[in-house]
């Protein structure tokens, strides 16, 4: 059995409050492995940001062990933290975060800032994770004229630019409509089939219905911990396809995204090369970003579903389809 890429071993963690320490958790003891996809789940309260917070480096636990891809985190000083964080994982959260005055490959180019690749590379790996979620010929654009799906997407593409194993996601579709989460999902379960690790997040059990393990928190403790059972209903058998090839005009079938090496976890260098996308063409036939009725600049996160306001290309009308979790899933050797 490979090595876990996250554990955790008696993790606490308890806030300084002006009334003393207020506990949040309480003796976690989890690992994951390379490959796995796990959802948590739990009430409001119960710890999940504050855990995820921990496993991204971006907070210490009062009490017990953090392991990160072999290294124990509390082990190392400020600059070796950072430098593992960065080359390890990516985080996507609920808000989207995108810097609004930034275009998006910029803001997709952030984290390399800090890699410290020079302008040309950091655009070239911007613009090679935009076509990624199929979002690529936005580049240039400002995140206030696209959706909140299109934004997430860009999220998405901004947790991946450092090439992580893993993707931290808290939320990740916490503000997004059910069809929209589902295009989501689509995307983070096209990326565990390229191996990458990932855990989420999410208070909605149709997109916890996508992970393979689920993770329950109460009250600071981790009280459930198993494979997600096999999704119902007709669902099941139709779960994300792997979606069009950017530009491609959607005639081509998608090269899946396991059928790309799934022995590799991703593409260090130069990328699938391919222009191979998660996601079809947005706003149709690349004339640009969605004109301002659709994403107003008075509204910073437009309204969800733009896709359907547009004459939806073949590539989009796929991309409604709830995809296969059998057949397209779960072949890739998993370390
Ligand atoms: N920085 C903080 N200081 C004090 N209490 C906090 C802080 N962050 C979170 N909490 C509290 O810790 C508990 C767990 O919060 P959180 O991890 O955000 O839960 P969840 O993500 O499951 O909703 C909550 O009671 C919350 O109010
Ligand atoms: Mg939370």
């Amino acid at each position: 059995m490979a090595e876990a890429l996250i554990r955790v071993e008696g993790l606490d963690k308890a806030y300084d409050t002006a009334a003393g320490p207020f506990p949040v958790l309480r003796d976690v003891n989890l690992a994951i492995r390379p490959g796995e996809f796990v959802a948590i789940m739990g009430p409001s309260g119960s710890g999940k940001s504050t855990f995820m917070n921990i496993l991204g480096c971006l907070d210490r636990p009062s009490g017990g062990r953090y392991f990160l891809a072999g290294s124990e985190v509390a082990a190392l000083d400020k600059d070796q933290t950072a430098a593992l964080r960065n080359r390890t994982i990516g985080f996507v959260f609920q808000g989207f975060n995108l810097l609004p005055r930034m275009s998006l490959a910029d803001n997709v180019a952030l984290p390399l800032i800090y890699s410290g690749h020079g302008h040309a590379e950091r655009r070239a790996r911007a613009q090679e994770m935009l076509d990624k979620v199929g979002l690529g010929r936005y580049a240039d654009s400002l995140p206030s004229r696209i959706s909140g799906g299109q934004q997430q997407r860009v999220a998405i593409a901004r947790a991946l630019v450092n090439r992580p194993q893993l993707i931290l996601a808290d939320e990740p579709t916490g503000n997004l409509d059910s069809h929209t989460s589902e295009e989501i999902m689509g995307i983070f379960n096209a990326l565990n089939d390229e191996a990458i690790t990932i855990v989420l997040v999410t208070h909605d059990s149709n997109v916890a219905a996508h992970a393979k393990r689920l993770v329950r928190f109460l009250d600071g403790r981790i009280v459930h911990d198993a494979a997600t059972p096999p999704r119902q209903g007709s669902d099941t058998a139709s779960h994300f396809h792997l979606l069009p090839v950017e530009g491609g005009r959607g005639e081509d079938p998608p090269s899946p995204l396991s059928a790309a090496s799934p022995s590799h976890p991703l593409p260090r260098e130069g990328g699938r090369g391919d222009g191979s996308s998660l996601l079809p063409r947005e706003g149709g036939r690349g004339e640009g970003p969605p004109s301002s009725s659709e994403a107003s600049p008075s509204h910073p996160l437009p309204r969800e579903g733009g896709w359907g306001e547009g004459p939806p290309s073949s590539s989009a009308a796929s991309s409604r389809h709830p995809l296969p979790r059998e057949g397209g899933r779960g072949e890739g050797p998993k370390c």
